[in-house]
């Protein structure tokens, strides 16, 4: 084979796996002050069934008892939440953690059988207290079309 065709072949196939391999997660434009989780998927690709989920960030904000990680999938067509999950950051870590520190934790949670053609799965931590306006970090990842 032509040198030049092997070498097309080879950047297309690379290029497919990144394409089809990684979930995006950015910013939530809802809540600009947020601080930008890093979300890592296993599998990436997004599959029904259990979903693994590894979220980090260097903190600006102290990680207490009462600061939670949720996380949301909703049906992006016809707004409804698909799941849920939560869970109470100090459950897993001794409290506090300062600002300044890599901060990661990995959940698990089961995705329905059957997702819709487009949904999006947003994760957020924050402190369930009152009078909080909106979370110390978030991100988003569209997924679908
Ligand atoms: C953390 O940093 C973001 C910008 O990345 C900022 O908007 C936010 O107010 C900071 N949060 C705290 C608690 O200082």
């Amino acid at each position: 084979m032509n040198r030049n065709f092997i070498f097309v072949l080879i950047s297309l196939v690379t290029l497919f796996s990144i394409v089809n391999a990684i979930t995006q997660f950015k910013e939530c434009v809802e809540f600009p002050s947020a601080e930008l989780l890093t979300v890592k998927l296993t599998p990436d690709p997004i599959k029904p069934g259990e979903q693994e989920f590894e979220v980090s960030v260097k903190l600006n904000y102290t990680i207490t008892p009462a600061t939670i990680i949720n996380f949301d999938v909703v049906d992006q067509v016809n707004p409804k939440l698909l799941a849920s999950y939560f869970m109470d950051l100090c459950s897993q870590t001794d409290c506090p953690v300062n600002p300044g520190t890599t901060f990661s934790t990995t959940h698990k949670f089961t995705l329905p059988a059957k997702l819709p053609s487009k949904y999006f799965i947003r994760v957020y931590h924050y402190l369930v207290t009152p009078g909080v306006l909106g979370p110390f970090s978030c991100a988003i990842a569209i997924v679908g079309s």
